[in-house]
């Protein structure tokens, strides 16, 4: 891919360049718990350089799963935890810009052979390549992880991140994500300085805008599972008018097509009827047995609300859905 001078890219790639040889403790940081398993020994060295800022592995997403695509590796600790639940030969294809990053993860995927003894290697490819132009065929892989990149790139790169990860997608293929949100637009002073760019901490978009980007490349339904706190960049070191809170969301895109009517958006809302009849038809899929919850999208909580129905309760966001199961 051919770079202009000065793209905040090349900083990008200084900044992991140093991330890989040295632990930089203040760089990215994650409030959900690093996954602790049966038999999974993460190397202290792999820990102390968790780039990420929330988690992207999820037995539930592996299921099924024979291909994984992890695009940033970074030291290794997710494609480790992936390679846990897939357990063979190139079942994680891992993928990083920065030849830095690429040999410290080798070095600490091989400690982690010697610590754990269900891990080989080979469990693990780990390939030099660029979100930007993935180096793998079109629908290859069942699901996608990104932990803490996408953040980094311009709106245009963005896009085209999203648009790569969709082409390789199996159709139905997930891409589970993480990355910092902002409370507000991030103004061009910080979001064009390429080294706050590169620490993941003026790169991110309003959440309704990142979900919107997710859509334009065509994952049509979209399940937030989680949304922190993450840093706060303060009025008076960034010099903003006001502090500024980011959050960290953990989501999941499923490569279906995008409904005519708009994407399925879940973001933990439910809808619950409690009339008279046994169950409530709304007529476009969605039956509500009396006194059950059921999990609807943002549109369908939309849409049930303007029916104005007193025998209808539709709750508000929790944003951390995962799947409808009442009974
Ligand atoms: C914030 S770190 C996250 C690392 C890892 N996902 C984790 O959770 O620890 C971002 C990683 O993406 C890599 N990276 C940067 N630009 C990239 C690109 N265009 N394509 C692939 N990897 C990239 C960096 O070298 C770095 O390893």
């Amino acid at each position: 891919m051919i770079r202009s001078m000065g793209d905040y890219r090349d900083v990008v790639e200084e900044v992991y360049a140093e991330a890989a040889d040295v632990p930089q403790g203040a760089l990215c940081c994650t409030q959900s718990p690093v996954w602790e398993l049966p038999g999974l020994h993460v190397p202290k060295a792999m820990l102390e350089r968790n780039y990420g800022c929330g988690s992207t592995v999820h037995p539930r997403d592996l299921a099924h799963a024979e291909r994984v695509l992890y695009v940033g590796v970074g030291a290794g600790m997710e494609a480790l935890q992936l390679a846990y639940f897939l357990r063979r030969p190139g079942g994680v294809v891992a993928i990083d810009t920065n030849a830095s990053m690429l040999r410290i993860a080798r070095e600490l995927l091989d400690q982690a052979a010697a610590e754990n003894e269900w891990f080989d290697p080979a469990m693990v490819e780990l390939r030099e390549g660029d979100a930007l132009e993935l180096p793998l065929d079109d629908g290859s892989v069942d699901v996608v992880g990104q932990n803490c990149l996408f953040n980094i790139f311009t709106r245009d790169h963005l896009l085209q991140a999203l648009r790569e990860t969709r082409r390789v997608l199996k159709p139905g293929g997930r891409f589970v994500l993480s990355d910092p949100v902002a409370s507000r637009p991030v103004p061009a002073h910080l979001a064009d300085d390429p080294r706050l760019r590169a620490q993941c901490l003026s790169g991110a978009l309003p959440l309704d805008e990142y979900l919107a980007c997710i859509v334009e490349a065509g994952f049509g339904t979209l399940e937030v599972r989680a949304r922190r706190p993450y840093r706060v960049l303060d009025a008076r070191r960034y010099d903003l008018d006001a502090d500024l809170l980011l959050e960290s969301v953990e989501l999941v895109a499923y490569a279906d097509p995008v409904p005519a009517d708009g994407p399925c958006i879940f973001t933990g809302r439910a809808a619950i009827y409690v009339g008279d009849d046994d169950s409530f038809d709304d007529g476009k899929g969605h039956l509500l047995m009396r006194d059950l919850p059921m999990g609807v999208c943002d549109k369908t909580a939309e849409a049930l609300s303007a029916l104005g129905r007193e025998d209808l309760t539709i709750t508000a966001s929790t944003w951390h859905y995962a799947g409808d199961g009442c009974c």
